[in-house]
């Protein structure tokens, strides 16, 4: 049994399908048809609802916290102690939202499809801002929405009304009723929901977790669910077991000691951004062009990582900072360095019943130079065609330590050992640039598809080293992440 808050109003869903989607749920289950189904694959936000949760700071004061998702791409068992608000739970007392009103003010919305899912980006993100201070904020909460027939500039327009006009609304009035009712049915045990032969078991403890996937090996571990969940919704494959990992505490925390950061597998991109754009900024550069808002407030390291594609985005600079991961199966544990980790197209080290606890990552030091790039055909949520990240120790002119990894240059994200070679040692000069940008042909033969050629994928790659290269010989050049298909 799950139970959640629909609005303000307790469900306790006992026998839903675990593969039913939150879409799905509202639509065809609750006949509620406000959120709309565009792609059904997380491209076009059309299916936008609203996410809250209980938050408590540092002092231990609980607030909540809104997060847009697609509820395309969630399963309804990921609900579980959570608040959904979908469109419909706006208007109040015949009275339109503000942000509603804001698009009818601003006329955002036209076929009126896309307009739901605006209305609910727009309403996270008036829950998540004291105000618009630039547009770079309303640009990322909305690009993950598309819309093909007003041209933005009006929804933009009403970004910034309802952002920045009076705003309190019922949500703010009954939050202290809302987070009294969130905190009655917190989870104190694992859950499951159950329907025929499918089952999601939903654990809070690594412990826990573990013993379930040592006795479930067959299980599709949850986490995000931004790739898991195509595989229904796509490809028409059911999931019969799955083990959310959404719900494990201990998964899900950030801690900073001197010489590391470890990230737990379960932490969302979006709560892992600030720490490593802090860290290394080209990270946290790249993580605001992974996906949408949407993806990465859903999205995690741990899942990012777990699908093992060849064009996943942090995979390559993991590699290039030399990050670990903290494997776990039953009561064991061991520690991996990421890079082997990818053994083959979606091959690898992970044992049966084995997971990914956390991700350790090196903290930056002064001699060391970061830097990553990303090659797509837009600049928002698309993914690579090449992704390239570099980590240099140059001293006193010579290439002391390199670490060259790439993403969309062979079946796995992996290091570029033959370009590593012909920096190690050498001169960081043009010369060197240029032997170490013929090695990367040894390193990899890569493949065409409608991404990129493999030609267009090689001199890319060349060319994000030159580019890198350039930069440490121009530092107030700073064009670094973005670069185009
Ligand atoms: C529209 C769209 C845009 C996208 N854009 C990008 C992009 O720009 N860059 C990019 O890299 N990716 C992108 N993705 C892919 C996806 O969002 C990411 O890979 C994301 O990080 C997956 O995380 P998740 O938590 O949703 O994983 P899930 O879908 O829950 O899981 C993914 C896989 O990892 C496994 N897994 C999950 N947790 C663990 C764990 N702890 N241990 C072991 N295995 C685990 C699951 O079993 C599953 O096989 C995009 C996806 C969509 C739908
Ligand atoms: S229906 Fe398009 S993102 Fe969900
Ligand atoms: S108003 Fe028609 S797609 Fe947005």
């Amino acid at each position: 049994m799950i139970q959640f808050l629909l609005n303000q109003t307790l469900r306790c869903e006992h026998a839903l399908d675990p593969n039913m989607t939150v879409l799905e749920y509202l639509r065809e289950h609750l006949h509620k048809p406000g959120t709309k189904e565009g792609c059904a694959s997380g491209d076009c936000g059309a299916c936008t609802v609203v996410v809250g949760e209980l938050h408590s700071d540092d002092t231990g004061t609980r607030s909540l916290r809104y997060r847009s998702i697609n509820s395309c791409l969630t399963f309804v068992s990921t609900l579980h102690g959570k608040q959904l608000i979908s469109v419909e739970d706006l208007k109040h007392q015949g009275q339109l939202h503000s942000v509603q009103r804001a698009m009818v003010d601003c006329h955002g919305s036209q076929c009126g499809f896309c307009t739901p899912g605006f209305v609910m980006s727009l309403f996270a993100l008036q829950k998540n801002s004291t105000g618009l201070h630039d547009g770079h904020q309303a640009h990322e909460a909305l690009a993950g929405n598309l819309c093909r027939c007003t041209g933005y500039r009006p929804i933009l327009a009403a970004a910034e009304q309802a952002c920045n006009a009076e705003r309190g609304d019922q949500f703010d009035a009954q939050q202290s009723q809302t987070i009294a009712q969130l905190e009655a049915i917190a989870p104190t045990q694992t859950a499951e929901l159950n329907s025929g032969d499918k089952r999601c078991l939903l654990p809070l403890t690594i412990s826990d977790l573990a013993q379930l996937y040592e006795s479930h090996p067959q299980a599709r571990l949850l986490a995000g669910g931004t790739d898991l969940a195509l595989e229904v919704t796509q490809f028409h494959r059911p999931l019969p077991v799955m083990i959310y990992v959404g719900n494990v505490a201990e998964m899900k925390l950030i801690e900073r000691f001197e010489d590391r950061l470890e990230i737990g597998a379960a932490v969302s991109l979006t709560d892992a951004y600030s720490t490593l754009k802090a860290e290394y900024p080209d990270f946290g550069e790249l993580l605001q062009r992974f996906a949408s808002l949407q993806i990465r407030n859903q999205g995690t390291l741990g899942g990012n990582i777990g699908n093992a594609s060849p064009i996943g985005d942090t995979p390559p600079l993991l590699i290039a900072l030399g990050a670990q991961l903290v494997l776990c199966k039953g009561e064991a544990r061991r520690t991996l360095a990421i890079e082997d980790y990818f053994i083959d197209y979606r091959v690898t080290a992970r044992q049966e019943g084995e997971f990914i606890e956390k991700i350790v990552i090196p903290r930056a030091s002064q001699s060391h130079t970061f830097r990553a790039y990303k090659v797509s055909k837009r600049l928002d949520d698309d993914i690579s065609a090449v992704c390239a990240a570099f980590n240099l120790h140059i001293d006193n002119g010579l290439v002391v330590e390199a670490r060259v990894a790439y993403g969309g240059m062979a079946a796995i994200s992996k290091r570029a050992k033959a370009c590593e070679d012909a920096l190690l040692g050498a001169p960081w000069n043009p010369s060197t640039l240029e032997r170490a940008c013929a090695a990367l042909a040894e390193d990899f033969t890569p493949l065409s598809d409608f991404r990129a050629s493999k030609e267009y994928r090689l001199l890319s790659a060349q060319n994000l080293l030159r580019k890198f290269f350039i930069e440490q010989q121009t530092p107030h050049l700073e064009t670094r992440v973005t670069a185009y298909v």
